[in-house]
């Protein structure tokens, strides 16, 4: 059983599930691993075979990758373990990039000592006739080996356990099943941002086998996940979120993340459930919530809304409602500045910035190509405009992002451009040419050819550089890191390297900034906002000896999917319409990543959309706090390193 620390003691309260939250998906994959290592050995003393369900998808790849290493440095041997996956696409042959055979293969099995028979999948090539016969023996397989010992689990951000959609029984069994539309949009990127190619069916274990197992354990990372985290632990069981069904389960337990559990009571109104200190930041928590909740803005807030709301002991501590509406509401006005960079001669002792130097250097650190303009398009606008030295480093190249047919639009470009001038040789225009041919017969199980993916990257830096002419930097205060992590062809990317940290080191040493912008997204933890982040974080630890770090400050900005939480955030910088618009047309220089882009998740809106209801949507909350009413808001968190 798992032992690591938790939060909070059990039982909780409104929880259903048991549920751990660790502080990062690393930690808490390190203790499922060890959890499932010790069933191993256990059942390796008794003579016995471990029984194991296995899932697919990003959330258990880290608890594969600590025990591939357990089995390498500590002997873990995998001889007597039998499996068998929760699905597979339908129809799907092994060999393709997108098929869990091949998942498993590459995240687990090529690398331990589980012998070749003992590992099934869902075959995704039986033919329609005899689907119904193999559902059947996969589940007869299961028992004929004696039932699962330990059942692992993600969860989809509808809620679905295996491919069980919303609206599975319970007692379903291993069947063919359509998709959900919303599981479709979340595996486009797999199947090169098409979502005509990703296949319409997959088999999956039943609800009811996976109930069967004697333990079950799901995981679940990064705030998309969050919602259904919290209905299915605190909300009642409904076939409207499979996941809730576990509740019924007598040993079952989810192992989330901070930013999965971030919607259970515990953590987003922890008074609830327990006596809490009451730090500045709590109570600006509680009541920037209750004022919230209340749709009252927090100076109209009275004894009585905090006694019936469970906020008394925060009252019989300040006396008076009237103390501390004031202290949250102060708090929260001198978050707002019009003046990123500190306002030059004066008085910043209740300001977010400093006001020296006056002209600062800035760096902004963009992970793919947009996220600057989308995410801070305002601030770095406003930044340039009040005078700083504004750089920007592309961390990636987001060449993956490009959808095949742009590149093809651009060779072809290229090609007719070079024939009308003439400025090409032939060679070069039969590598050209034989890219194009590249795309036009590229299988779904083929990754791009190096000259394909070149190409795609050189769009996105186009779009890029376009983006920093609009906002008005010199061509020299814009990098490109090309960070290597990135640049493996596919969504699976590399861990962070020395190198990747020394080029992001190397920059800031370059360049001593003032201040620092970096996505801190926490919503994606296995994507590459995140291995962005942890770079910058390495490169800090590196850096901070030197003298010019002592005058360097770093700002979190949140990437494309989500906002900071209104208690958290440090500096909220305004924007009028014009400038909202001036954003917009910052994004739009973004081509490649406009109308049904290859990273589209699970949200149909465009980027530009999301960023523009993401910032009035934190305006808007700014002002039901009772505070000024702004057209739009950019909101950042500042980091202590
Ligand atoms: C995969 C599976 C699915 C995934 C779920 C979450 O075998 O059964 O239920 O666990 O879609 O996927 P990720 O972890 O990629 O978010």
């Amino acid at each position: 059983m798992i032992q690591q620390t938790q939060i909070i003691r059990e039982p909780i309260a409104y929880e259903k599930i048991p549920t751990r939250i660790f502080q990062s998906a690393s930690d808490a994959s390190k203790a499922v691993a060890e959890e499932i290592a010790e069933l191993i050995k256990q059942r390796q003393k008794e003579g016995k075979n471990a029984i194991l369900g296995l899932a697919t998808g990003s959330s258990p790849k880290t608890v594969y990758a600590e025990l591939i290493r357990m089995h390498r440095e500590e002997g873990v041997s995998f001889k007597n373990v039998i499996s068998f996956n929760l699905d597979e696409y339908y129809p799907m042959q092994p060999d393709a990039i997108q098929s869990y055979w091949r998942f498993m293969r590459e995240q687990l099995f090529n690398h331990v000592d589980i012998p070749e028979g003992n590992y099934h999948i869902p075959d995704g090539t039986v033919s329609p006739q005899m689907l119904a016969q193999h559902c059947e023996e996969y589940e007869k397989m299961i028992e004929d080996a004696g039932g699962l010992d330990f059942q692992l689990l993600g969860i989809g951000g509808n809620g679905h356990i295996g491919f069980n959609e919303p609206g599975s029984h319970e007692n379903s069994r291993t069947r063919l099943m359509m998709l959900d539309h919303s599981t479709r949009a979340a595996a486009k990127a797999d199947f090169g941002g098409e979502l005509t190619k990703v296949p319409k069916k997959a088999i999956t274990m039943g609800v009811s086998k996976i109930l069967s197992a004697k333990r079950v354990v799901l995981l679940a990372w990064g705030e998309r996940k969050a919602p259904k985290i919290a209905d299915a632990v605190e909300g009642v069981v409904s076939e409207h979120n499979p996941a809730s069904y576990l509740q019924q389960h007598p040993n079952a337990l989810f192992v989330v993340d901070e930013a999965a559990a971030s919607e259970l009571i515990r953590m987003k109104s922890p008074w609830q459930v327990e006596d809490v200190e009451w730090s500045a930041q709590m109570t600006k928590k509680a009541v920037t919530s209750l004022s919230l909740t209340l749709q009252k803005p927090v100076l109209k807030l009275t004894n009585k809304d905090y006694n019936d709301n469970g906020l008394s002991d925060l009252l019989a501590l300040h006396g008076r409602a009237y103390d501390i509406n004031i202290e949250v509401f102060n708090q929260l006005q001198h978050t707002i500045t019009g003046w990123p960079g500190g306002k030059p001669n004066a008085d910043d002792t209740h300001r977010p910035e400093r006001a020296l130097p006056a002209r600062k250097t800035c760096l902004i650190f963009s992970p793919h190509p947009d996220d600057d303009i989308i995410s801070m398009g305002g601030t770095f606008q406003r930044l340039v405009d009040q005078g700083h030295d504004v750089h920007v480093a592309y961390q990636t190249s987001g060449n993956i992002a490009v959808a095949d047919e742009e590149a093809h639009r651009f060779l072809e470009f290229v090609i007719d451009y070079n024939e009308k001038f003439g400025v090409e040789s032939e060679k070069t225009l039969t590598n050209y040419k034989k890219a194009i041919d590249y795309l036009e017969n590229k299988k779904d199980s083929e990754l791009d050819s190096p000259e394909v993916r070149n190409v795609k990257g050189l769009i996105r830096r186009g779009e890029a550089k376009a983006t920093c002419r609009h906002v008005g930097i010199p061509p020299e205060n814009v990098h490109f890191l090309d960070m290597p992590f990135y640049e493996t062809g596919q969504v699976q990317k590399k861990p962070l390297g020395k190198k990747d940290v020394e080029i992001v080191a190397d920059l800031i040493e370059g360049i001593k900034p003032h201040q620092i912008y970096a996505a801190g997204d926490l919503a994606d933890p296995h994507g590459t906002h995140k291995v962005c982040l942890d770079a910058v974080f390495a490169a800090l630890k590196k850096l901070k000896p030197q003298n010019f770090m002592k005058d360097c400050w770093v700002w979190l900005y949140r990437g494309a999917w989500a906002e900071w939480d209104i208690h958290e955030i440090q500096m909220a910088v305004p924007m009028s319409p014009d400038q909202v618009l001036e954003k917009r047309m910052g994004i739009f220089k973004h081509q490649s990543q406009k109308d049904g882009v290859v990273f589209q998740g699970t949200d149909s809106r465009e980027f530009w959309q999301r960023a523009e209801e993401r910032n009035s949507g934190t305006a808007q909350l700014y002002n039901l706090l009772g505070l000024a009413e702004y057209e739009a808001m950019e909101a950042f968190v500042r980091y202590y390193f």
